[in-house]
């Protein structure tokens, strides 16, 4: 039975046979009784087909260009690896590299690696709040290494840093469409943070992170976080191939 129910692109019938319940994946069943041949069997019951890409949003999947709506959550000091993400990449989903508590040169040389191998990724940027000279120089090495994916974990507030990165290379395409290279998944536990990244930052930190304030421009209109899941703007053109 447990053999059966793992082939998850097979429908699945439950028979009665001989006094014994079993599996089958092929046959035909019957609502009413009285329309089955004489040898037909009790069915006693029936699941459809269910494959892990009909799981969850389509929406999510195509924004991030991944087959699966599963995410390899970040876990610190590399616990999540290179190799980890790489095989979520290749495997249809995306894995998220577990910066925290890294040395600056080990995440430069793990983000150069992801790049490399082609498949889709994120990072995480965890809020430093007793060292925040180190969220900021991951920040920026985001932006320098052109990080299109972060994972915000621990933070109470929109900060500097995280702003300067997600309003980084917002720009207009020539119809005129905002794009919104930079983008932030983040991890919040009360409403009252995830209603702030769903909000435009504000003026004083979206004006020092090169933005324009809250009501004007690109960067005003799309420095908030991903109000409409992990695409953010409609136009955003965070693709991926599998090729
Ligand atoms: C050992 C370990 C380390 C983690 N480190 C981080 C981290 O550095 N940053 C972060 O955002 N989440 C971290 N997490 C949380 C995971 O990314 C994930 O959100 C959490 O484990 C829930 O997913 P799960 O229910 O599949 O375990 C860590 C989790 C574990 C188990």
């Amino acid at each position: 039975m447990v053999a059966a129910m793992r082939q998850l692109r097979e429908p699945l019938f439950v028979v009665k046979m001989n006094g014994t319940v079993l599996p089958v994946s092929g046959g035909h069943a019957y609502l009413c009784g009285d329309a089955a041949p004489a040898d037909a069997h009790p069915l006693l019951g029936f699941a459809p087909p269910c494959l892990p890409e009909q799981l969850g949003d389509p929406g999510f999947c195509a924004e991030l260009g991944i087959r699966y709506p599963y995410l390899g959550g970040s876990m610190a000091k590399g616990i999540s690896s290179v190799p980890l993400a790489e095989e979520l990449g290749r495997a249809g989903m995306m894995g998220f590299f577990g910066a925290a508590g890294l040395p600056l040169k080990s995440v430069e040389t793990a983000l150069d690696r992801l790049a490399s191998s082609g498949l889709p990724y994120g990072v995480n940027l965890i809020h430093s709040p007793h060292e925040p000279e180190l969220e900021t120089a991951l920040a920026e090495l985001y932006i320098r290494k052109e990080v299109r994916l972060v994972e915000a974990s621990a933070f109470l507030a929109l900060t500097l840093p995280l702003v300067r990165y997600r309003v980084h290379g917002i720009h207009e395409d020539a119809d005129g469409g905002i794009v919104t290279p930079n983008r932030i998944i983040a991890k919040v536990s009360r409403e009252e943070l995830a209603e702030r990244f769903f909000s435009p930052p504000p003026r004083k930190i979206s004006q020092g992170a090169g933005g324009r304030g809250e009501h004007h421009g690109p960067a005003g209109r799309t420095g908030r976080s991903d109000s409409h899941g992990p695409g953010g703007d409609r136009r955003g053109r965070f693709r991926w191939s599998h090729g």
